[in-house]
């Protein structure tokens, strides 16, 4: 299988496929108890995966191998069917212009406006200049996950909700073809957990994979799609429901 780098219509023609395989997967920071231990965990094109597990259990520790920010200690991590042990820089940048990663700390520039944050994900994305279209995009966007009015704040004097829904809205707005959400609900209400969850949702049946990282049982309950429980660094798949 071939990624051409400028491309992000690949996918087009990418069939329904593994956007996600990891085979024997394990990762240690320090020696001692690995987080992760030989895991394995398939994610075909259009799947939604909770990834759940009490606190330290390696939620985001996941996430970042998937979303290229760390490398496992050992065994293979492929992302639309790349191991990303062995691809090149360009492919590598291929794969992180399609992927919108919400990480847990969320990151966001604090001297730009909310405005500014969202379109950077663009033109980081490829796109040189913010047309009028791409700018309607953005705003609509910030709309769907509340932040109507909020477009001139500076991103420094957020809430934490706000830059939360912020965050999200940056991984959105690029219509990726891989979500990778930590905790996106983490400092939400329950209002804007559903309209966020709701985002989310969309993405996904617009033809987004997504996994979300959580420990809120809530949403699994109400948002029922497929679990991966972390426990004692193994991966254990709930077709249904899971309870943790
Ligand atoms: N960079 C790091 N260096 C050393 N240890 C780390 C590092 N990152 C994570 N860990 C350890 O790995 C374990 C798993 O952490 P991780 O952040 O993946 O858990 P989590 O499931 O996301 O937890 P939470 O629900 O609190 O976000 C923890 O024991 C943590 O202390
Ligand atoms: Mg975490």
């Amino acid at each position: 299988m071939f990624l051409p780098p400028q491309e992000k219509c690949y996918l087009l023609q990418w069939g329904r496929r593994l956007v996600i395989a990891l085979s024997g997967v394990s990762k240690w920071y320090q020696r001692g108890q690995p987080v992760l231990s030989q895991v394995q965990l398939n994610l075909e094109q259009g799947g939604f995966l909770y990834v759940v597990g009490g606190t330290g259990t390696g939620k985001t520790t996941l996430l970042r191998l998937l979303a290229t920010e760390d490398s496992a200690s050992q065994g293979e991590v492929k992302v639309f069917g790349y191991d990303l042990a062995r691809v090149s820089p360009s492919t590598l940048r291929a794969i992180r212009r399609v992927v919108g990663y919400v990480p847990q700390n969320v990151r966001l520039i604090p001297d730009f406006t909310v405005f500014e944050n969202v379109a950077l994900a663009l033109k980081l994305a490829g796109q040189p200049f913010i047309s009028a279209e791409l700018r309607a995009r953005v705003i609509g966007t910030l709309e769907r996950l509340g932040l109507q009015g909020r477009h001139e704040a500076l991103a420094g004097r957020l809430s934490g909700g706000e830059a939360q829904r912020v965050a999200i809205a940056r991984a959105l707005v690029r219509r990726p073809e891989l979500i990778l959400a930590d905790e996106p609900t983490g400092a939400q209400d329950r209002t804007n957990t559903w309209s966020l969850m709701d985002a989310l949702v969309r993405a996904n049946r617009d033809g987004a994979t997504a996994v979300v990282a959580t420990h809120d049982p809530e949403i699994v309950r109400r948002v029922r799609k497929r679990c991966a429980l972390l426990k004692a660094g193994r991966v254990f798949m709930e077709e249904s429901l899971c309870t943790f």
